[in-house]
């Protein structure tokens, strides 16, 4: 079974939905960090398109399920917080909208999926991937609270970055992936809007947690 949350960056996607799978003995799975983790590769390749697609085909980018939350492997290596610099996020976007790395990142996703139960968090997961979900959530919230909220995020990883560059990734994040062809980010049909502009972190789980056990029973 299969629970999902899409929303824009720094929605409190990923937090509740680690806490939500952690209630309910699910497993988690991030799928925007699939995408960071190409992006590295995108970096690597210093920016060219050409490389990097060559780069496609001949690295592998897996999800490594173990202790209740999956983890990216790159070529079977823990890539950890490399992912969560503002370089990544900077560039993760342009690289989220090529169809071929979509089509490398949903493969891996439902190959992923078929062993265990999962509440997953990414933009176009209750839309496009899993569209038969059991449950499907849309989180949402104010630009600002959601740049206050990555920001407090980032200086508890020791991860240095300054408001104002935050504000702005997430306001071309939010245009970025709302406006591309490939599986833009929407609301999926079907799906629960969750605002979370000034719902408390605890609120925002045992509402979503509820849901799930409604469905179950
Ligand atoms: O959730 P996140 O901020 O770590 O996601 C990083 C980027 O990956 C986001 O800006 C868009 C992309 N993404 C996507 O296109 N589709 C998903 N299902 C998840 C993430």
């Amino acid at each position: 079974m299969i629970v999902t949350i899409d929303g824009p960056a720094g929605s409190g996607k990923s937090s509740t939905a680690k806490a939500v799978a952690k209630e309910t003995g699910w497993y988690y799975l991030d799928s925007g960090s699939l995408y960071r983790t190409w992006t590295l590769l995108y970096i690597m390749g210093g920016f060219d398109k050409d490389v990097f697609l060559e780069f496609l085909d001949n690295h592998r980018i897996t999800l490594d399920a173990g202790g209740g939350a999956t983890e990216p492997l790159l070529n079977g290596e823990r890539v950890g917080d490399e992912i969560r610099t503002s370089e990544v996020s900077d560039n993760v976007s342009a690289v989220a909208a090529m169809p071929e790395v979509r089509r490398k990142v949903d493969e891996e996703m439902k190959r992923a999926v078929k062993e265990h139960n999962f509440v997953a968090d990414g933009r176009d997961l209750g839309s496009v991937v899993f569209p038969d979900a059991a449950l499907k959530f849309y989180m949402i919230a104010d630009l600002q609270e959601r740049a206050k909220r990555r920001k407090r995020e980032l200086d508890e990883k020791g991860i240095e970055a300054d408001y104002n560059s935050i504000y702005n990734n997430l306001a071309e994040r939010d245009r970025a992936d709302s406006s591309r062809e490939a599986a833009p980010l929407v609301k999926p049909d079907g799906a629960i809007e969750v605002d979370t502009t000034s719902m408390k972190f605890e609120e925002q789980v045992r509402f979503i947690s509820e849901k799930i056990q409604k469905v179950l029973n």
